[in-house]
């Protein structure tokens, strides 16, 4: 069985073949299919947009497609950035304007609860598909803390590891990861679907 991932992120592919690596599955990204479209992130939820690449990807390329979105959930911002993690302080910005704009946003917010969550879905070429969703619980800081990672990582505290997501390494990451929880969901349930 073949199944292309999706993401065109050389961490991404890496982080999700190491997660969904099983036999008799044969992996290609979209590094391996050049002139695949870019696809808009423009649905109203994690589902809709992980559902919209996968499906895309999966009639262009007559494969099995694993396609996957994620968001930053804060509850004193009603959930905000969500859906729109990726440009919350406008198109084309940059990780750091994000950033700011939700530490400027969260100034003087006594609730810092906030969580990260990413829902994976796998689309066959009949457009059956499973999906799984994974979920990290941390806390909004007042400052960028650590310099690795990317996104709001900086921002995001886990109060388990007493630190935010950007101080510790990739490896230490994917062990509590929203996107290594969602990929070892939909691990289990494609064991399941093979059986
Ligand atoms: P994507 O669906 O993986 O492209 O994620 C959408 C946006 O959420 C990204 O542009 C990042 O700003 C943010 N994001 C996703 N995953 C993470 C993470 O693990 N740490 C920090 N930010 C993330």
């Amino acid at each position: 069985m073949k199944i292309l991932i999706s993401s065109r992120n050389e961490d991404k592919i890496k982080e999700i073949k190491s997660i969904i690596q099983q036999d008799p599955i044969e992996l290609f990204s979209a590094l391996d299919f050049p002139g695949l479209p870019e696809i808009d992130e423009d649905a109203d939820s994690l589902l809709g947009n992980a559902l919209k690449k996968a499906k895309i990807l999966t009639l262009e390329t007559g494969i099995a497609c694993v396609a996957d979105d994620t968001g930053l959930f804060i509850d004193a911002l009603n959930g905000n950035p969500g859906v729109y993690s990726a440009r919350f302080a406008g198109d084309n910005c940059s990780y750091k304007d994000n950033r700011h704009k939700v530490l400027s946003e969260m100034h003087n917010k006594t609730d810092r609860n906030a969580r990260f969550i990413t829902v994976a879905v796998l689309m066959f070429p009949d457009e059956e598909y499973i999906c799984a969703e994974g979920c990290l619980e941390g806390q909004i800081t007042n400052e960028e803390i650590g310099d690795k990672g990317f996104g709001y990582d900086p921002i995001f505290w886990v109060s388990s590891l007493g630190t935010t997501l950007a101080e510790i390494s990739l490896q230490e990451k994917n062990l509590i990861s929203h996107r290594s929880k969602a990929f070892l969901d939909l691990r289990n349930k494609l064991k399941e679907y093979l059986a």
